[in-house]
């Protein structure tokens, strides 16, 4: 009885010192064994006012064992939140599904929607996929800990959904007696689609405030699908049958009005080369993927870039409402898709006002000397018509019969290889689509190095 005591008053305790703002989950599946055995990434995100930690619980299944555990490897800190992502290798005796849970946390203060306690649930489905031949991965997405709109207008929320199995992805809310949340009281201010779109309508000032926002992401098959496990049983899934599930969590802050919404006066707008939302990047491992990204507006300043992405990403600020991305995945990142959201944050007479939020998928490519064209000699070389670009100016190509020709020079302090290259032409590929050219493929006709 002393015992029990003793330790409501240590969770009431770190409970209050927790200022949850939300996480978010994928997971990513490793090695198979002869013995049956297999191992899981479990990426997750976690955002706190100041940065804390907060760990998973195993829910349902068997969840094996945590073999290594990379902590607090990335810290996105700008003064109103900290958000921390963490890789959890686990490993497991078979590949049957198991349930992780993050429970015992606490929401920041006063949430409008009445949260108090932080809960969400991952579901990890590994089993073998009869389409696919492989395990499921989950679907991958991130969210920035907190985005804003002012009550007066209206704004949508596109949130990444990208899936690399090519399922069909679905957004709810949390279910509370799933224990997906607690509660899962859903903010009365937003309307939610299926495809994973939030909706914010004007509103009244009595609403202004924080609210938390406990989504649920899942993963549904096109087609009906066999699941494999280590022991020979099988599982029949149809297309209504989620396969994983995973916790998307986040602030919705709802701000005093503002006098106009147009878009690029108070609200920064953002503005080409600023990739479309949930545009698909390639980039290859150890190679530099570069996003540039820019915003205006003409009565606010624009004080900042909000972001969201994989570990050891970087931003660097090249100018006013002028930003650089730059990441470089790790080995352990082939073949993986790894997503990436943004906002940009302007400033006016102690107000702050965010852009829309922008998010992009970016697939670290196998080996790009198999995936991508490969040098050739093309017989289309008479109809190119030569232009140039450089890779800091905008690309301005003539179009003559459909066939674009683009000469590139490239400039670098050390001797590119050739995969480098591919992996540039991947870019200026995005680009050009990004400006409008559709159903783009591009061929390297030639190449020189001096
Ligand atoms: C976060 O840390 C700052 C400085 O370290 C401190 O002033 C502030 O009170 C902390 N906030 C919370 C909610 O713990
Ligand atoms: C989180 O936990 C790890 C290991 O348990 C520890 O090394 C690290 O300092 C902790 N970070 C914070 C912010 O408490
Ligand atoms: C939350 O609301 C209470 C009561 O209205 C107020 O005293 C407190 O300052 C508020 N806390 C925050 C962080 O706004
Ligand atoms: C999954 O099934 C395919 C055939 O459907 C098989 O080739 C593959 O080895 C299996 N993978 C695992 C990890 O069991
Ligand atoms: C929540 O889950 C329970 C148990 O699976 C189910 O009966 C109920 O219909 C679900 N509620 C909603 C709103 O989907
Ligand atoms: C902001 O100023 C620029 C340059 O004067 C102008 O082109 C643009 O239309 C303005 N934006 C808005 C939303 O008025
Ligand atoms: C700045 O904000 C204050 C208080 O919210 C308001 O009284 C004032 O009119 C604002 N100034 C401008 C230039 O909008
Ligand atoms: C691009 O290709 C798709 C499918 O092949 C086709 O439906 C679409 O019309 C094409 N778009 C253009 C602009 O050619």
């Amino acid at each position: 009885m002393l015992l029990c005591l003793l330790l409501m008053l240590l969770l009431v305790c770190s409970t209050q010192a927790n200022q949850f703002l939300g996480t978010v989950m994928s997971y990513y599946p490793g090695n198979t064994n002869a013995d049956g055995s297999v191992t899981v990434d479990l990426r997750y995100k976690l955002n706190f006012q100041n940065c804390t930690n907060l760990s998973w619980e195993c829910l349902s299944g068997n969840c094996g064992t945590e073999s290594l555990v990379a902590r607090t490897i990335y810290e996105e800190r700008n003064g109103e939140w900290c958000q921390t992502e963490e890789i959890s290798t686990r490993q497991l005796p078979s590949n049957a599904p198991f349930q992780m849970r993050l429970n015992g946390g606490h929401w920041i203060d006063n949430i409008t929607n009445g949260i108090v306690n932080s809960r969400a649930v991952t579901l990890v489905e590994l089993r073998n996929r009869s389409d696919t031949g492989k395990a499921n991965l989950s679907p991958q997405t991130t969210i920035i800990a907190a985005v804003r709109v002012p009550s007066n207008c209206q704004r949508d929320f596109s949130l990444l959904a990208f899936d690399p199995d090519g399922d069909n992805v679905q957004c709810r809310y949390g279910n509370t007696s799933l224990s997906e949340c607690n509660p899962c009281t859903a903010p009365s201010v937003l309307s939610l689609s299926s495809s994973c779109s939030l909706s914010f309508s004007p509103t009244s000032s009595s609403n202004e405030g924080p609210y938390a926002v406990q989504l649920v992401m899942e993963d549904f098959p096109t087609q009906t699908i066999t699941l494999t496990q280590t022991d020979g049983t099988q599982t029949t899934l149809t297309p209504e049958d989620a396969i994983s599930k995973i916790p998307v969590q986040f602030v919705l802050w709802v701000d005093p009005a503002v006098p106009s919404c147009t878009e690029g006066l108070y609200l920064p707008v953002f503005v080409p080369p600023t990739p479309t939302n949930r545009a698909q990047l390639y980039t290859s491992v150890n190679m530099v993927i570069e996003i540039n990204i820019q915003a205006e507006a003409n009565i606010s300043t624009i004080s900042g870039l909000l972001i969201s992405g994989p570990s050891n990403i970087n931003q660097i600020p090249l100018g006013p409402g002028q930003f650089r991305l730059t990441w470089t995945p790790f080995q352990t990142e082939e073949g993986g898709s790894y997503p990436i959201c943004f906002v940009v944050k302007a400033d006016y007479n102690l107000s702050t006002f965010n852009s829309d939020l922008r998010c992009v998928i970016v697939t670290v490519i196998n080996d790009p000397t198999t995936t991508t064209t490969t040098p050739t000699t093309s017989t289309d070389t008479t109809a190119v018509t030569r232009t140039t670009a450089t890779t800091n100016s905008a690309v301005r190509p003539r179009l003559v019969n459909n066939v674009i020709g683009l000469r590139a020079k490239v400039s670098s302090t050390y001797q590119l290889s050739n995969n480098q290259v591919l992996s540039y032409i991947q870019q200026v590929r995005y680009y050009l689509t990004n400006y409008g050219l559709q159903n783009l493929t591009i061929n390297l006709v030639s190449y020189t190095q001096n």
